[in-house]
């Protein structure tokens, strides 16, 4: 048994206590518990594992913006203990036999745990996909590298009925009607392109198609102070959850770095930005996720309009967010239901609590411990990142099911990870 010790998260609140692991397991939460390896991080607090369930890693197809190693290297810094990755790849991931090869492509070079999801499409065999998927991927608009995947209007309601029920189904949600094509120069540029009524009207679809169908819907990366009143106004009858970027919660049209901020949904303006921390921090939206979605600085560089949508932030998003529970502008009970309970429970992982029983994943924080993000300090290929010089608190350990993975900066064990279904 391994043990490890510190103040710990417990359901509603801190214990100074240990938590035995065994094969990978928690099998034990017990004052004083002797172990073969023992853990001692005082009074450090020990959270469960973070699940970022929105990345972009980048394999099969674009290796040079990163791949599942560095990826879930950059993810395990930044206390993510299993992240489910998107299927716009090169194949994409829109067939049985597409996902089996990635998932064989892939296997054995994870550094923390992964899931993957599907791309759903009308001629998508849903039975067969949901097996093998940790959950469906529909884009309402195009993106980057989503030729081929996306779904039209025309198609929506047959697609989003077409999942078993047990399968969640992330909706990228911008409503192509609503897009006004130009000459892009600027992030303000790009948020004319792509406005506020994008995802409203998208959101509209997708809420009156739920009233129907049967399937659990979820939305990905919610940008709007708008789309988060529509959500809130909208929630009392149905399951559908939501989540959050800290691109979208902390960076805007004036503070954004230029063609490196360009993304979809897009940045938008500082009041946004307040609204998605509220409603993150109030519980209206359900999770927290990067959208990881790493480019080259090449690719960056060669102008606003030629640049890709995309940025990473699987490394930060956990460190950023903890910055705000040492100020008290997130409470520590809403953050871990945010970044660990409420993603296990939509996904359908065991994972996401300190309980006997659940996946031994674990990440030891020191509150204490702020420091600047730095984009050469970080592990993701592109080496880049939009929040240089932001405050973080990265974590002083990282277990993923009992093996120690990172601690005090160093890479403990590798390709420790493994796949949550199939
Ligand atoms: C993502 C990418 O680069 O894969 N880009 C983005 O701007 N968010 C695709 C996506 O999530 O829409
Ligand atoms: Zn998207
Ligand atoms: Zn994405």
């Amino acid at each position: 048994m391994i043990v490890v010790e510190g103040r710990v998260f417990l359901g509603g609140g801190l214990e100074k206590c240990c938590v035995g692991i065994e094969n990978g397991r928690i099998t034990a939460i017990k004052k004083i518990l002797k172990g073969d390896e023992r853990f001692d991080f005082g009074n450090s607090l020990v959270l469960p594992g973070c699940i970022d369930a929105h990345v972009h890693l980048r394999e099969p197809g674009r290796t040079a913006k990163e791949d599942f190693y560095s990826g879930t290297l950059a993810a395990a810094f930044g206390g993510v203990t299993c992240v489910l990755d998107m299927p716009n790849n090169n194949p994409p991931v829109n067939s049985l036999e597409n996902l089996k090869s990635k998932l064989d492509l892939v296997k054995g070079k994870a550094n923390v745990d992964f899931g993957l999801y599907a791309a759903l499409t009308k001629a998508a065999d849903t039975g067969s996909l949901s097996k093998t998927a940790t959950a469906f991927k529909v884009y309402m608009a195009e993106s980057t590298d989503t030729g081929g995947i996306s779904t039209g209007r025309e198609d929506l309601e047959q697609v989003l009925s077409s999942a078993p029920a047990e399968i969640p189904i992330s909706i990228h949600c911008e409503d192509e009607r609503f897009m006004k094509k130009m000459e892009e120069k600027s992030l303000e540029d790009h948020l004319l392109a792509r406005p506020d009524a994008c995802e409203v009207q998208a959101l509209e679809s997708v809420y009156g198609i739920a009233r129907k169908a049967k399937s659990r819907f979820h939305i990905a990366h919610v940008s709007s102070a708008e789309g988060i009143q529509f959500i809130e106004m909208n929630k009392k009858d149905l399951p559908i959850t939501s989540e959050v970027t800290a691109h979208h919660m902390f960076l805007n049209v004036d503070n954004g770095p230029g063609a490196f901020g360009k993304v979809n949904p897009p940045l938008r303006r500082k009041r946004d930005n307040e609204a998605l921390r509220e409603a993150l921090s109030r519980g209206a939206i359900d999770i927290l996720v990067s959208d990881h979605a790493p480019h080259t600085m090449e690719e960056k560089e060669e102008g606003f309009a030629r640049a890709p949508s995309g940025m990473p932030g699987v490394e930060t998003g956990i460190p950023i967010m903890l910055n705000l529970v040492k100020k008290n502008i997130t409470s520590l009970e809403r953050f871990v239901k945010a970044a660990s309970a409420a993603p296990a429970k939509i996904f359908g992982l065991n994972k996401g609590a300190i309980k006997v029983g659940s996946d031994g994943d674990l990440i030891v924080v020191d509150l204490k411990d702020v420091s600047k993000v730095r984009g050469h300090d970080l592990h993701s290929k592109c080496g880049w990142t939009p929040f240089e010089n932001f405050e973080a608190i990265f974590p002083v350990a990282t277990f993923v099911r009992g093996n120690l993975v990172v601690q005090n900066g160093n890479l403990e064990n590798e390709r420790r990870g493994r796949v949550v279904h199939a």
